[in-house]
């Protein structure tokens, strides 16, 4: 087995975030290096416990956790509780952490990490408002020539927005950050819901989850039931989609998943259309090209590697 990859997740979970977390854990593909919690679905202070929380539901308080932005760059913080509950993870009853919240400061944990770790050899997994990352961007611009690549879950063109008619929640939340990562120069593979709709968290597949006959296989099936109501009552779907597992997935099994490399520009001024991801499907502008956009999945594949890996904790 070669090497495993290292990652940084950054994260508001966020129950599907919290998915994407134990995917990571079940992978020795993968050896997740620290945890940067962001304000997003819900406050600072509940996703980066949320974080512990999964970690620890996972066997793994060894897992470094760290606390970052408790607002945007610029706009008021906007979350989502009507999604994901008062708590940010309702669904299951976790218990209060006991594994501890690192002392750095998030944002000067990447900058530290990323200056002092091998060039090229880390890779960021933001699930969130991008708020972290910009900070850090800024603060140390050296890191953007050292990370690896960022596979992100955020944006929106073809399918629109779902928290605007234009904007997806992750950029919307902080558009000013998003844009700052997205000039940055840095390989991004992107998972904006275009492709993240087609990943459905069905009734069968939740039961999967819960077949596993395990305490991360209830908590999940648990998540994901209490997740899926608010698209379901939205889409009129069976299930809700699973955006953040896709980031993982990715790194995991890429063939899963297909898309093409284009200019991706954040609409930053426009109340209207403010945090719309403008993509440039179709090549018709100059503009550089700096994202890979995802828009499908192989829907039954990722489910069965998330059942698979998920089945190891
Ligand atoms: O729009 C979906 C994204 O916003 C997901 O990352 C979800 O967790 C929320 O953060
Ligand atoms: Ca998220």
């Amino acid at each position: 087995m070669p090497e495993p990859r290292k990652i940084i997740i950054d994260t508001d979970p966020g129950q599907d975030d919290a998915v994407a977390i134990l995917l990571a854990l079940g992978s020795a593909e993968l050896e997740i290096i620290g945890i940067t919690a962001v304000a997003g679905n819900v406050p600072l202070k509940l996703t980066e416990k949320n974080a512990r929380k999964i970690c620890e539901l996972a066997g793994r308080p060894d897992i470094k956790v760290y606390a970052g932005a408790i607002r945007p760059l610029v706009r008021e913080l906007v979350t989502a509780e009507e999604v994901h509950g008062k708590t940010g993870l309702n669904g299951p009853d976790l218990p209060e952490p006991k594994m501890k919240l690192q002392e750095q400061y998030a944002v000067d944990y990447l900058v530290e990490t990323l200056m002092r770790e091998e060039a090229g050899t880390i890779t960021l997994c933001p699930l969130g408002p991008l708020t972290n990352i910009a900070l850090a961007m800024i603060r140390e611009p050296r890191i953007a020539s050292r990370i690896k690549e960022i596979v992100l879950m955020g944006g929106g063109f073809f399918e629109g927005g779902n928290v605007t008619p234009s904007a997806e929640f992750n950029i919307y939340v902080d558009p000013h950050a998003a844009d700052v990562v997205f000039r940055s120069g840095v390989p991004i593979v992107m998972m904006p819901l275009d492709v993240t709709h087609k990943a459905l968290t069905t009734t069968k597949r939740t039961e999967a989850f819960r077949k596993l006959g395990t305490k991360v296989g209830l908590a999940t099936a648990q998540m994901l039931e209490f997740f899926e109501r608010y698209d379901e009552g939205k889409y009129g779907t069976d299930g809700g989609p699973l955006h953040d597992p896709c980031v993982i997935a990715y790194l995991l099994k890429p063939e899963l998943f297909q898309g093409r490399h284009c200019n991706v520009t954040v609409e930053t001024s426009s109340e209207l259309t403010m945090g719309m991801t403008v993509i440039d499907w179709w090549g018709v502008t100059k503009r550089p090209k700096n994202a890979t956009v995802m828009r499908d999945i192989d829907h039954d594949g990722f489910f069965a590697l998330l059942v698979e890996r998920l089945g190891r904790l």
